[in-house]
């Protein structure tokens, strides 16, 4: 049941994985101004999203990142990543995203220039119609910001290749591709929380399902960075204990010879007091010696707020100071012909150049959940579950839910046909189109404004 993010196969069984994998579930009804893709189910999933949410409360800044693979033409698949993007951006956060040129380049092939013409030509220049305000947004090319190179290079010391092969399922044949591409993709999740990017905050990375294996790698080697490890103890406080590592050594207190240097620990066990003082936290006990501080009056729910004053102090110490990331993930649309959707069958997907006369046409020949004739079709009615026309309506066309809802119950009495609910279909898939179009000509000047 492993993920793989460079050739899924498509996932059939969401609940399955977010048991699996812990992934929590959204429910919609809590969150601000949820869009379509929300009310639907669509974004179903999350880790840790409510530490954006109270960020967002709180009028404390908070980003998103995200990434898109240069490989090819943009098709609507990769639109929904942008829409939460924007649906983040809305919400008071700032947008960073990578072009994975290097990733593209090393798993696909590609020259990093071809990278660059379709990052430049099929996606940014489409992001410009999509609504993202370029005074927030900063798209940049891995293989152009050193950084989160370093970084990978950094978080690699956290991992090792039997954690990778658990996580991905690899074996001796496996190209170092997929080692070093997630590794730049972590140093891409993390570096917007550098001081030079924007500082200390939580970053939500807004993925399809089939990333989640980058997330978990990425969430884990950061927690190992952390000096300060926030736990919850049996009584249900917090307890706060010291992560000695290579380069902490002497800052903890820890000697050579394995023993407690007690003057230096007492120093930054009184730091660590005085960052959980900060943070409105006073009944506290703690033991210097075994490196721990239990707080009386703190549950999981003050959790945030005591670790962003501890990842504080870790940078005022020298570390790194790195939060998790947090992540939302959406489900996947069908592939037109009924199977997966991807950018080298384009049979199976829309593309966003694509002219009015081939979605037409491929509308008109997608996978239907109709019956085989019309008669059978009234008595028995279509199958919007596996309808992509309906799907389609669902994921990108109607975006009012009652008209949704209408054309569903429709379709499900046999009331509407096969081919009505096509036509449908690519009626809103025109206008949808057509207002893409505009906005994106209108737009072409933002996008200066999105690389600088
Ligand atoms: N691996 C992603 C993909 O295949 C692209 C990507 C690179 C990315 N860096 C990222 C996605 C950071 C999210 C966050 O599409």
């Amino acid at each position: 049941m492993e993920i793989d993010p460079w050739a899924s196969k498509g996932i059939k069984n969401y609940d399955e994985i977010c048991e699996k994998f812990g992934l929590e579930k959204i429910d919609h009804t809590t969150l601000p101004e949820p869009t379509h893709l929300h009310r639907r189910g669509i974004i179903f999933a999350h880790r840790d999203l409510d530490s954006i949410l109270s960020a967002r409360k709180a009028g404390k800044p908070f980003g998103v990142l995200s990434g898109l693979m240069p490989s090819g033409q943009m098709h609507l698949g990769h639109k929904m990543v942008i829409d939460q993007a924007r649906w983040f951006q809305d919400l008071g956060g700032d947008v960073t995203i990578a072009v994975a040129d290097l990733e593209a380049h090393a798993t696909r092939g590609l020259s990093l220039e071809k990278c660059r013409k379709y990052a430049i030509e099929e996606y940014i220049s489409n992001y410009a119609g999509m609504g993202l305000n370029p005074d927030k947004t900063s798209i940049y090319f891995q293989s152009e910001r050193a950084i989160v190179q370093k970084m990978g290079f950094t978080l690699g010391t956290k991992t090792n290749l039997s954690e990778m092969e658990a996580i991905y399922g690899f074996s001796g044949k496996t190209s170092l591709a997929h080692v070093q591409s997630p590794l730049v993709q972590a140093g891409d999740i993390v570096h917007p929380q550098l001081e030079e990017y924007g500082g200390l905050r939580p970053i939500v990375v807004p993925v399809g399902m089939d990333q989640d294996p980058h997330i978990r790698l990425t969430r884990g080697m950061v927690s190992k960075t952390n000096w300060f490890n926030v736990n919850k103890n049996k009584l249900g406080n917090l307890t706060i204990g010291l992560s000695i590592q290579d380069n902490n050594q002497d800052i903890m207190g820890m000697k050579n010879d394995g023993g407690v240097d007690k003057t230096q620990r007492k120093i930054v066990i009184d730091r660590a007091i005085s960052a959980i003082n900060k943070a409105g936290y006073t009944q506290i006990n703690s033991n210097p010696k075994h490196g721990t501080i239990d707080i009386k009056d703190a549950t999981a729910e003050n959790y945030s707020e005591i670790q962003y004053e501890l990842l504080s102090l870790e940078r005022q110490l020298g570390g790194m100071g790195l939060m998790q990331p947090s992540s939302t993930y959406h489900q996947f649309a069908v592939g037109m012909t009924g199977g997966k959707m991807s950018s080298s069958m384009p049979e199976t997907t829309i593309f966003l150049n694509d002219s009015m006369k081939t979605i037409e046409k491929k509308i008109k020949s997608s996978f239907s959940g109709g019956q085989p004739t019309v008669e059978e079709h009234r008595k028995k009615g279509g199958n919007p579950d596996i309808d992509v026309a309906y799907q389609y309506l669902r994921y990108f066309f109607e975006e009012n839910d009652n008209e949704l809802e209408k054309i569903r119950e429709e379709y499900v009495s046999g009331k509407l046909l096969t081919g009505e609910i096509k036509s449908i279909c690519v009626e809103k898939a025109e206008s949808w189109m057509k207002e893409h179009h505009e906005l994106k000509e209108q737009n072409q000047h933002l996008i200066k404004g999105f690389l600088s």
